[in-house]
């Protein structure tokens, strides 16, 4: 399965959460890619502490081959795509869209079956950017990171205002969620859905221990019994009960 990770707004979890998600994942048994497609604002290589030579900017820009950019995290079943921060978008290295697309389709679909990998997490650019809606048309399955504050929520309307243009359907996730506003977030969650044609897939709650992490650890090995380890399988559980029911 291939999973996408978008937001409008920046800094509503992306990163760690498609990173805790990959490691929850391998740890499971599966055998996991993860992609920082984040060209504009990487941080996939400081999660994971990666020492990064060539990455997803040089394969674009033809000086890389797959097996340059592919780093294996310690003998585990994880093997990591990292980015570079460029001012390009991942569409500029193409002709146009449609090239961009073909082009990073075929690199992904290559990555997929030499590294043998059950499942694909794509790492995406906040905003209403080419990159991400790139991405959002490739995977057939993304999720919206949005957190309760008003303009990450008008933004998400935006978005999937243009993904239905795009005849796509994304999922809308809440992250960071305050404990007490659980209920508060079933009725917007709804409302996203019945208004936008947004699929709810769940909350994850604020946790002080992620939030004290500074993307410096991973939860779900440093802290497997924390709160938000233990909401990360359950993601996960909610995940793969929304793509058999599809
Ligand atoms: N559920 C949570 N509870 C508390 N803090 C969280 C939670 N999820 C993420 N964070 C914190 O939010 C911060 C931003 O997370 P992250 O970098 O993963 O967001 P992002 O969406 O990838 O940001 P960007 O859009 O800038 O790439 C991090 O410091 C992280 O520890
Ligand atoms: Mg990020």
């Amino acid at each position: 399965m291939w999973i996408s990770f978008h937001s409008y707004k920046g800094g509503t979890g992306k990163t760690n959460m498609t990173g805790n998600l990959a490691c929850y994942l391998v740890k499971a048994g599966h055998r996991v890619g993860l992609v920082d497609t984040d060209v504009s604002g990487p941080g996939i290589h400081a999660l994971f502490s990666l020492k990064t030579d060539k990455t997803l900017v040089d394969y674009l820009q033809g000086g890389a081959s797959l097996s340059d950019i592919v780093y294996r995290r310690e003998k585990e079943n994880l093997y990591i795509i990292p980015s570079d921060a460029t001012e390009e978008d991942l569409v500029s290295y193409a002709k146009d869209p449609a090239q961009a697309k073909e082009k990073l389709s075929a690199l992904f679909r290559e990555f997929e079956s030499r590294y043998k990998l059950d499942h694909i997490l794509f790492d995406c650019s906040p905003g209403l950017n080419r990159s991400s809606l790139l991405i959002m048309g490739m995977t057939g399955f993304s999720i919206i990171v949005c957190t309760l504050d008003k303009q990450d929520i008008r933004g998400t309307y935006v978005i999937s205002g243009v993904a239905r243009k795009m005849n796509i359907k994304p999922y809308i996730l809440f992250n960071k969620l305050p404990h007490d506003k659980f209920e508060v977030s079933k009725e917007t969650l709804e409302d996203l859905s019945r208004k936008f044609g947004l699929m709810p897939i769940g909350v994850i709650l604020h946790d002080e221990a992620m939030a004290g992490t500074w993307s410096r650890k991973i939860m779900v090995h440093a802290y497997p019994n924390s709160e938000y380890s233990r909401q990360i399988k359950e993601f996960w559980e909610r995940i793969s009960h929304s793509k058999s029911s599809l």
